[in-house]
């Protein structure tokens, strides 16, 4: 398998360009395919404090005899946490419960806009990054004009913005601005996620295409589509066959033509967006 190549944040981090997506993988049998797709060579690991597997990955970390400091852990600010002291709070238990020093990133997990209190997390996060817990931070599931806001009134843009992105949510206009601000996208359910919703995508003509003339499958396409427009996706997958497979994305390339084919499925709008994080209430 080819080598992962990396992306470097507007902080001089440096991170595998794909990463593992841990939703819903806990106890036992977490453990056991977090463990498996680090041996498969995942060193970016997502979790969160809502997805309530900090634990679980920091007993796969601490099994796999891969150096904690090869690794990049990020995980995410649930959104009742939202004021100051509590975020501060919040970050020290999420590194408890992982049984970690520190977090390479660390996230708000959604902008709860309703709320008002996303600037309040925003400069717990710029703080706990200078108290040593957190490499870098970033933010999930924003749209420009928070991203705006963060910077009025802290002056600090996050380093990434993780976002529901896919086949059907090709997400042109954040993607536009997080490039034009230096903001690394990175992808949460970057297969259309779980159930039906991907089937349906991996069975689009389009992909099925593409598929067969690179010897890959839709899955893969649609990871390298996301790489190829410099989004560095987190697929996710219990199996080791796959999360192997989701890995060997770097051996070919689409053309500029291909990436436009799958970016357009966007128009069918099969599928909408999970949440829309401007009424979105995750708490
Ligand atoms: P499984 O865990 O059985 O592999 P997303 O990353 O977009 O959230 O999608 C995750 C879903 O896609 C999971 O249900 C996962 O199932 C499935 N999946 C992951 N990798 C592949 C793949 N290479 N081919 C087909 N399905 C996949």
């Amino acid at each position: 398998m080819s080598e992962i190549p990396t992306i470097t944040l507007r902080d001089g981090l440096q991170l595998p360009a794909i990463g593992f997506g841990t939703a819903g993988m806990r106890g036992a049998q977490g453990v056991q395919a977090i463990d498996s797709a680090i041996n498969q060579g995942y060193r970016l690991i997502d979790t969160a404090y809502n997805y309530e597997n900090e634990g679980t990955v920091g007993a796969a970390i601490r099994r796999s005899p891969v150096p904690r400091a090869d690794l990049f852990i990020s995980s995410k600010l649930p959104g009742r946490y939202h004021e100051y002291g509590k975020a501060v709070t919040a970050i020290q238990e999420s590194l408890y419960r992982a049984g970690l020093d520190y977090f390479d990133l660390y996230l708000i997990h959604w902008p709860n806009p309703e709320r008002n209190q996303y600037v309040d997390a925003w400069r717990a996060l710029i703080d706990a990054q200078k108290f040593g817990l957190i490499r870098s931070i970033g933010v999930s599931n924003f749209v420009p004009e928070y991203l705006d806001r963060l910077e009025k009134e802290t002056g600090v843009l996050p380093a990434v913005n993780q976002i529901e992105l896919h086949p059907h949510h090709s997400q042109p206009e954040q993607r536009d601005y997080d490039r034009a601000h230096g903001i690394v996208t990175e992808a949460w359910s970057p297969l259309g996620g779980k159930g039906p919703k991907t089937q349906r995508i991996q069975e689009t003509l389009v992909l099925r295409d593409l598929a067969e003339k690179y010897h890959k499958s839709a899955a893969q396409i649609m990871l390298r589509w996301e790489h190829q427009l410099g989004v560095l996706p987190l697929p996710l997958s219990h199996n080791p066959g796959r999360q192997a497979q989701n890995l060997d994305i770097f051996d070919f390339s689409l053309t500029p033509d291909e990436v436009q084919a799958v970016t357009e499925l966007d128009g069918e709008r099969q599928v909408t967006g999970y949440g829309d994080p401007r009424t979105h209430e995750e708490l």
